[in-house]
């Protein structure tokens, strides 16, 4: 069996699905003078790419939209297979990247368009500021979105001029493969998206500091991020990090408890609760704590675990075995912690589950707001129920960890919405919805141990992607001395 362990030292990464534990396919670990030739390859592209207009630029993108659209089943399939998500996650990433690619194509000349042509201090002279690519970007993506969060980076990324050299998670090389493929056939030229592959201790240190890299966006753990932070500083890279969250639902007295239930199970479980906005923390009024509970422990418990394939499946598999053992030892946590066991709490050894890596989605209730399993990023199918008096205290045990990504609160009382909409210290605040999603026009990231303080998605990703550019033009024809001749 395939452990996503010590990949540095292998020359090939085999590929299993989580779904079946089969082999589905292998690819060449790259090494890193591989890395530096295709950062090289990325700084020649560079020239020629960012020198196209932006409409070339945004039509060789529509038209690999089209190729995403037409590949829709075999992404979908691959997609299952290798990553594990049910088919209709599965179809929701694809919808997802296509909108990602018509947002930034269409838009690119409005975003890009030079910023405040302003009248200059001095008579006859114009100024103007102009955003200009950054050259060659770095991005290390996670297995959780295999192809969504690339298209997340990249899109912005090409759009304004950019090349790129990309390492996909070593857990879903195939799907980043199939990936630059797909855009690399709409007519990108050679060189200006590249791919490599290999674990973070040897290719992707080699990418973060090849000097020819200006630029990283990581989405992955804290650890990652700090890491990269740190290979990062000596080559004083602009480093873009969205790292973990630990996000919470709020439900307050009044609120709908059935579609809290709803949101709740889907931003729990759904992809097995292996997303950075996914609420592995419930936070309940005490009027309401015992109703939600049984609602939620009934719901949870008519999931059904299965292969992605399978139309009636609702939860697929984790990742990988290691994933497996860190979901399963927090249970163990969870129970040494005192916490009470609802639901779940265990591998899935039955029907056929045996052959994956599936974990039964479990529910902890009576949990202390400061408990690990209510403090730590567990990654997987694992919710903790958190009862409180009111709704400061919901908002202070919300505010009260580390990650700053999400967050969400169920109520009808519209002053307590507002008041949570200005205090959830978290990037993202939903009222009346789960923590899970994304619109690719809005800003998506988060405050505190979630970041370095950049965005996402809508024109905030450009902040990542491109430098500014002050531009004076001087028309006057003589030397004009600031601040000396307006005085005169
Ligand atoms: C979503 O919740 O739909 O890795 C998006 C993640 C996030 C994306 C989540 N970067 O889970």
């Amino acid at each position: 069996m395939a452990q996503r362990v010590d990949i540095d030292s292998h020359k090939i990464i085999e590929v299993y699905s989580p779904a079946t534990l089969e082999k589905i396919g292998e690819v060449a670990v790259n090494t890193p003078s591989e890395v530096g030739a295709a950062a090289a390859r990325a700084r020649q592209a560079f020239r020629v790419w960012s020198s196209l207009d932006i409409k070339q630029r945004s039509e060789i993108m529509l038209t690999a939209r089209d190729s995403f659209v037409s590949r829709r089943e075999e992404l979908i399939e691959l997609i299952c297979a290798e990553n594990g998500k049910p088919r209709l996650e599965a179809l929701v990433e694809i919808t997802y990247v296509c909108d990602i690619i018509t947002f930034y194509a269409k838009q690119a000349r409005r975003f890009l368009s030079p910023q405040r042509v302003t009248p200059h201090l001095l008579r006859n002279k114009k100024v103007t500021v102009h955003y200009q690519p950054r050259g060659v970007i770095g991005m290390i993506t996670p297995w959780n979105f295999p192809i969504a969060i690339p298209s997340w980076k990249t899109l912005p990324a090409l759009v304004a001029g950019n090349a790129i050299v990309f390492k996909p998670a070593t857990d879903t090389p195939t799907l980043g493969q199939r990936y630059v493929e797909l855009l690399v056939e709409a007519g990108l030229p050679s060189g200006v998206v590249n791919i490599v592959h290999g674990g973070g201790g040897k290719v992707g240190e080699a990418l973060v500091r090849h000097p020819d890299v200006r630029v990283i966006s990581l989405t992955g753990s804290r650890e990652t991020g700090v890491a990269v932070l740190k290979a990062a500083a000596d080559g004083l890279k602009h480093v873009h990090l969205e790292l973990g969250g630990k996000n919470a639902i709020i439900v307050l007295d009044d609120a709908d408890l059935d579609l809290a239930v709803e949101g709740i199970v889907w931003s729990a479980f759904g992809t097995s609760g292996q997303r950075c906005t996914a609420a592995s923390r419930i936070i309940v009024q005490r009027g309401v704590y015992d109703e939600l509970q049984s609602k939620l422990v009934s719901a949870a418990e008519g999931l059904r675990l299965g292969v992605g394939w399978e139309e009636d499946t609702d939860v697929g598999p984790v990742i990988n075995q290691s994933a497996l053992e860190k979901i399963d030892s927090y249970t163990q946590i969870g129970k040494d912690e005192g916490a009470k066991l609802l639901t779940g709490g265990e591998v899935a050894s039955n029907d056929g589950l045996e052959k994956g890596f599936y974990y039964r989605p479990t529910i902890f209730g009576d949990v202390e707001p400061g408990m690990r399993i209510a403090q730590e990023e567990i990654f997987g199918p694992t919710t903790a129920l958190i009862p409180v008096d009111s709704f400061d205290e919901a908002i202070k045990a919300g505010n009260g960890v580390k990650y700053g990504l999400s967050s969400s609160i169920f109520t009808r009382d519209v002053n307590k919405a507002f008041r949570a909409m200005r205090d959830l210290d978290t990037g993202i605040t939903y009222i009346n919805a789960g923590t899970i999603g994304a619109e690719v026009h809005l800003p998506f990231g988060g405050t505190k141990d979630t970041g370095n303080g950049h965005r996402e998605a809508g024109q905030a990703a450009l902040d990542v992607f491109t430098e500014w550019k002050s531009i004076y033009v001087d028309y006057s024809g003589r030397l004009q001395k600031a601040q000396i001749d307006t005085a005169e």
